[in-house]
């Protein structure tokens, strides 16, 4: 099968601030997808960045005593340090602030007006700075404390009324319904999609796109209108064909990777992704996004994160408190494909030390060191396997290449990795059941088939587990001295089976086991 180019990308995150565990997850979810699609032979590009104009940053960079610039360097710097210390893989990341972005929004602003979709009008109504978004008078609730109008995800808005571009939205409320119809994989959790075209069958109102610039001046100008900035959502949503080289549509990146086959956001943008950037890009006459995948939100014990209550995790801290791949791990294992999760510190404590620790590195370093031991540190020979062995490894390698597979090309990742802990799990009780520490003394010959057919599952084990835990499972698959260009999924099988003979370094624990003084154990549940 020849490589299939594969664009994905994560929403850009606004630099009002620096990043927490929420887009830590997102930037872990979409890069566990990214390197699943690498090991199955995909060729992938991959995007993140930052949102950095609008009012919600203007204003924080005005609070903070800085220009919207210099906030907007600081925390672009923040969000691009977290992809380093999460170990993303993203090929690219986009400032929105970049030349190469302006010139592509200001492209398609241009086409959106000469299609005849730009018009200019005034904007009397709400808007929410928190959310970057209007809303109707019927979709918000007062505040019976404050006052304030709030939105339906409680933030504040505020009535505004100004000169504004406005872009004929309505006119594609029948297109947006007819693509929905026709892909029904375009907005996946399915819940998301009922939402949005019921939201839609209501009929949609045109959108203001610009934004006045004695009002607003952090943002691109509009093409031929110096008194306007664009509006953010229309600016920062033109990232993803930025990065694909718009507006040269004729470069290879453009061919290669457009449309893109996941934008990967969280449900409270679903809006902006599902109904406002399709019909920008119809009417600029470019392709459609493949998959906007919406997940879930994270609460911390149970409560939303917020400033306020001071429960917002960073992300180092996080890798700080339970290393890297095992938080990698536990948020993919823990929060169910598109749902809300939850995180709490004992359990997430439970779930590493079971899964991790006593489960596949117990496994592993356990198997290692009996052949470092015993087999003269020299990988044994598999001749001789009995029926047991051979049924157990076609067990493991199909469940690896069949649903584990089919999960993890679904973003089901907490059921992919069950079926990996599963393997592991019937790995465990093959040991117990044929105790090679016994068989040493009894029946050496066979302690090394078993201790080869444990090896051979481990390295498949290992191979399936990259994506989420690439430096733990590629420590694992350097101690079997299995190459870089044998670690792709398309290995996992009898084909490409252990040697005989190769042999293996002291084998070191790469699942350390989290061991909590009383104290701090009861100081972090609190
Ligand atoms: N700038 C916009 C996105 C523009 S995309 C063209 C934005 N930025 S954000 O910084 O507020 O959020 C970035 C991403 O993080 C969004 O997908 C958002 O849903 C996600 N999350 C923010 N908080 C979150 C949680 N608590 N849990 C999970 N994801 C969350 O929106």
């Amino acid at each position: 099968m020849s490589a299939q180019n594969f664009y994905i990308t994560t929403a850009i995150s606004y630099v009002n601030g620096l990043p927490h565990l929420g887009h830590a997850y997102e930037a872990i979810l979409t890069d566990v997808m990214a390197r699943f699609q690498r090991l199955d032979g995909q060729n992938v590009m991959f995007l993140t960045g930052t949102d950095e104009h609008g009012e919600k940053v203007h204003k924080t960079a005005e609070k903070n005593g800085m220009s919207a610039q210099e906030f907007a360097d600081l925390n672009a710097a923040g969000f691009q340090k977290m992809a380093g210390t999460l170990n993303i893989s993203n090929d690219d990341f986009i400032r929105t602030t970049e030349p190469r972005h302006y010139e592509a929004a200001r492209a398609i602003w241009q086409k959106l007006q000469d299609k005849g979709d730009i018009y200019l009008d005034k904007y009397e109504g709400w808007y929410s700075v928190r959310e970057e978004g209007y809303f109707t008078e019927d979709e918000l609730t007062k505040d019976p404390e404050t006052g304030h109008m709030m939105t339906p995800n409680g933030t504040e808005a505020e009535w505004v009324e100004e000169p504004s571009y406005f872009f004929k939205l309505s006119e594609y409320t029948d297109k947006l319904l007819a693509f929905y119809d026709d892909h029904p994989e375009f907005i996946q959790p399915v819940a998301r999609r009922n939402e949005i075209i019921s939201f839609v069958k209501g009929g949609l109102r045109d959108l203001s796109v610009s934004r006045d610039k004695k009002r607003l001046s952090w943002g691109i100008p509009v093409p031929g209108d110096d008194d306007h900035v664009m509006y953010v959502w229309l600016d920062a949503l033109t990232n993803y064909i930025t990065a694909a080289g718009y507006p040269d549509v004729d470069c290879e990146r453009f061919q290669s990777f457009w449309p893109a086959d996941y934008h990967v956001i969280g449900k409270d943008i679903i809006r902006f992704h599902a109904v406002y950037w399709p019909a920008f890009l119809m009417s600029a006459g470019i392709d459609l996004p493949r998959t906007i995948f919406a997940h879930g939100f994270i609460n911390v014990q149970g409560v939303k994160m917020s400033k306020s209550l001071g429960n917002v995790l960073s992300p180092d801290g996080l890798v700080e408190t339970y290393g890297l791949d095992a938080i990698r791990y536990l948020l993919m294992r823990e929060i169910p494909h598109g749902q809300d999760g939850n995180f709490s510190h004992d359990h997430a404590v439970q779930r590493i030390n079971a899964d991790l620790a006593n489960g596949l590195g117990n496994l592993s370093q356990r198997t290692l060191s009996m052949i470092y031991k015993n087999c003269d540190a020299i990988l044994p020979s598999g001749e001789g396997m009995n029926n047991e062995d051979k049924a157990l490894l076609n067990k493991v390698y199909s469940d690896l290449q069949g649903p584990m597979r089919e999960h993890f090309r679904a973003f089901e990742f907490h059921k992919g990795l069950e079926v990996i802990m599963s393997a592991s799990r019937m790995a465990d009780a093959y040991i117990d059941a044929n105790a090679p520490w016994k068989l040493k003394k009894d029946d050496p010959e066979r302690m090394k088939v078993v201790l080869y057919t444990l090896a051979e599952i481990i390295r498949c084990l290992a191979i399936s587990m990259l994506p989420v835990t690439p430096e733990a499972a590629g420590k694992i698959l350097d101690q079997l001295d299995i190459k870089s260009d044998e670690r792709y999924l398309v290995h996992v099988g009898t084909d490409h089976a252990l040697k005989a003979g190769v042999p293996i370094e002291k084998p070191e624990g790469v699942f350390p086991r989290i061991v909590e003084k009383e104290e701090e154990r009861q100081k972090a549940a609190s």
